[in-house]
């Protein structure tokens, strides 16, 4: 990049707006099996941290104006905390998560009732393995859909048919970056952050098509759940530790929030998987 598009990039003004997000108290949460490789059951898990960490990125978002809607826990349903996962929500239409492990099938149907109470237009449940916004991302207008460890590429087509939208596929490789989420943020309509080493060379030569200015993050800041974050087109709230990321955002103008989210990294998730953005 030369430097005056550098300078450019970063006198770039970034717009924040108000966003609708659905969270999920961390009553219940623990870990007590492995559907990830962060996921260590000798590990032990500070309930109270847990909470109040969750609580503070909720007032952390309501702090910067979002709505936080907030849904019931359901005993026996340990990560469904990561509230991400529970489905892609798009004007007015809601296709609910099919998950892939037996450990967390029960969280569809949980998030389907909430869905189904808010009086969304249309609310289907997913017939393809899908784990909603984990796995798919809106970018402006098209949606960048992870396939590989749990979303299938047969989704894709659903979720291209569900919201009438192009939807650009893209391989996971990397089992630490089982979810999209975790491997890409999305921090405006123009605007992703990602870690080339979790996607396959051919989805690298995609993403960097779509996105020449896109923020190219290391390995070290991927693993401290850095990509895991939840941007409004300024505010970043991410994960307190990748620093080096942090610093890359300040030079794009964009503006990192750094929060805590130790608790859920234990689980494989941050301050994104916990939060489902209810798009409008
Ligand atoms: N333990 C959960 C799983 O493996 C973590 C989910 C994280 N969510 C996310 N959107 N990446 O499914």
């Amino acid at each position: 990049m030369s430097a005056s598009t550098a300078t450019a990039l970063r006198d770039t003004v970034r717009i924040p707006t108000k966003r609708h997000l659905l969270m999920c108290p961390p009553t219940h949460f623990e870990v007590t099996y492995s559907i990830n490789p962060w996921m260590d059951t000798d590990v032990v898990v500070d309930a109270d941290l847990a909470m109040a960490q969750w609580s503070a990125l909720r007032d952390c978002y309501r702090r910067l104006g979002h709505h936080v809607d907030t849904i019931q826990p359901v005993p026996g349903l340990p990560d469904m905390v990561f509230a991400a996962n529970a489905g892609v929500v798009r004007a007015g239409r809601v296709l609910v998560a099919n998950f892939t492990h037996a450990e967390r099938r029960g969280e569809g149907p949980a998030y389907r009732r909430w869905f189904d109470d808010q009086g969304f237009g249309t609310v289907t449940t997913a017939t393809e393995q899908n784990e909603g916004e984990g796995d798919v991302l809106s970018v402006g207008d098209i949606m960048l859909a992870g396939t590989g460890f749990r979303t299938s590429s047969a989704a894709h087509e659903e979720l291209r048919r569900f919201f009438d939208v192009p939807v650009v596929t893209l391989d996971l490789v990397d089992p630490r970056f089982y979810h999209l989420d975790t491997a890409l943020a999305v921090l405006d309509d123009r605007t992703v952050a990602y870690f080339p080493g979790a996607f396959s060379d051919s989805s690298v030569s995609v993403l960097n098509e779509l996105f020449p200015d896109a923020i190219l993050v290391d390995e070290s800041d991927a693993c401290g759940f850095g990509l895991n974050a939840m941007s409004d087109g300024y505010n970043v709230v991410v994960s307190n530790t990748p620093v080096a990321f942090h610093e890359q955002l300040r030079e794009r103008g964009f503006n990192p929030i750094g929060v805590d989210t130790s608790e859920l990294i234990k689980a494989g998730g941050s301050a994104k998987c916990a939060t489902l953005e209810l798009r409008p």
